[in-house]
C-alpha cells in the first residue's frame, strides 16, 4: 500500500469519527439550494480533511465539496466529499460516508469510501485491487438484468428537470429491484463488493464518484457513462456494473433515451 492510500484511510477514519460525534445530536441543517442540505458535520469533517491533507502534502491541490478549490503546485489533486449522504445524515437515516480520492495527471490513482455506521473501509489503488477492511473484493457474477439488484439516486439540484424517473421505472420492472440508498459513494462501493450489480445516476459531482469509480474498476467491474463512453467525472451521468450486465444495460438505456419504453406505466384509476 502506498503512503497516499494509507493517509487517505487514516484521514477518512478520523473524519468519520467527527461525523459520528454529531450523529443523533439533532444538529439541524441549512439549505445550499432549494433541497440541497448542509450541516455542521459536513463542515467540521471537511475542515479536518483539508487540514490533514494540507499538512501531509502541501503541494497537492484539493477540490472539496463545501469549500471548493484549494490550489496546489503539483500534478496531484484530491477530491473530497466530507459527508456523502447529507440528507440521510440530517434525518438520522444511517447511510452516509466520507470519501476521498487522489488524481495524478488527470487519472484517479487512489480512493477510499469510509462508512462510519458499519466501520467499513473500502479502499483501492490503481493496479493493486480493491479492498473492504483489508480483504480483497470483487464485483458480482450476475449475468442477466432480470436477476440483478440495482441502485440509483436523484440529484438535489434542479431535481424537477431530472429524467431519471423513466430509467428508474424500467429498471425496477426489469430487475429484482432498484434501491435508492442516498449516498452515491456507498452505491459505487457496493457495486465493487457485489452487494449491488449495477448503479447509475445523473448529475453527480467528481467528489461523489472519484473513489467509487476506481473501486469498481479495481474490483473487475465496468465504469462508463450511460451511453457506454468512458466516464468523465464532470460529465452528465454515470453507469457502473459488474461488466457482465453492461451490454444489456446500455441497450436498454439507449431505448429509454430514445423514448421507447419497454414497460408502459400503469394507468391511474379513472
Ligand atoms: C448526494 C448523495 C446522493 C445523490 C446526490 C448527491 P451529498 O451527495 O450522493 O445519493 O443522489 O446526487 O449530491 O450532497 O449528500 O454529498
Ligand atoms: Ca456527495
Ligand atoms: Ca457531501
Amino acid at each position: 500500500m502506498t503512503d497516499f492510500l494509507e493517509t487517505a484511510q487514516k484521514v477518512a477514519r478520523e473524519a468519520g469519527a467527527v461525523i459520528t460525534e454529531f450523529a443523533g445530536r439533532n444538529i439541524g441543517f441549512e439549505l445550499k439550494g432549494a433541497y440541497d442540505l448542509v450541516t455542521a458535520a459536513d463542515r467540521a469533517s471537511e475542515q479536518l480533511i483539508v487540514d490533514r491533507l494540507n499538512s501531509a502534502y502541501p503541494s497537492h491541490a484539493i477540490v472539496a465539496e463545501e469549500s471548493g478549490m484549494h490550489a496546489g503546485s503539483s500534478e496531484y489533486r484530491w477530491y473530497v466529499d466530507p459527508l456523502d449522504g447529507t440528507t440521510n445524515f440530517a434525518h438520522a437515516f444511517p447511510v452516509y460516508n466520507v470519501t476521498l480520492a487522489l488524481e495524478h495527471a488527470g487519472r484517479i490513482i487512489a480512493g477510499v469510501v469510509y462508512d462510519p455506521t458499519r466501520d467499513e473501509m473500502f479502499a483501492a489503488e490503481r493496479g493493486a485491487g480493491a479492498f473492504l477492511n483489508g480483504r480483497r473484493i470483487q464485483v458480482s457474477k450476475t449475468a442477466r438484468l432480470e436477476d440483478s439488484l440495482a441502485a440509483t439516486g436523484f440529484p438535489s439540484r434542479k431535481r424537477h428537470q431530472n429524467i431519471n424517473i423513466h430509467f428508474y421505472y424500467q429498471l425496477a420492472m426489469l430487475s429484482h429491484g432498484v434501491r435508492r440508498p442516498g449516498a452515491a459513494a456507498i452505491d459505487l462501493a457496493y457495486v465493487a463488493c457485489g452487494r449491488l450489480d449495477l448503479f447509475w445516476e445523473f448529475g453527480l459531482n467528481p467528489w461523489d464518484m472519484a473513489a467509487g469509480s476506481l473501486l469498481v474498476e479495481e474490483a473487475g467491474g465496468k465504469v462508463t457513462d450511460m451511453h457506454g463512453a468512458p466516464l468523465d467525472l464532470r460529465g452528465p451521468h454515470v453507469l457502473t456494473d459488474n461488466g457482465s450486465l453492461h451490454e444489456e444495460t446500455i441497450a436498454l438505456f439507449e431505448k429509454i433515451f430514445a423514448g421507447q419504453l419497454p414497460v408502459p406505466l400503469p394507468e391511474l384509476p379513472a
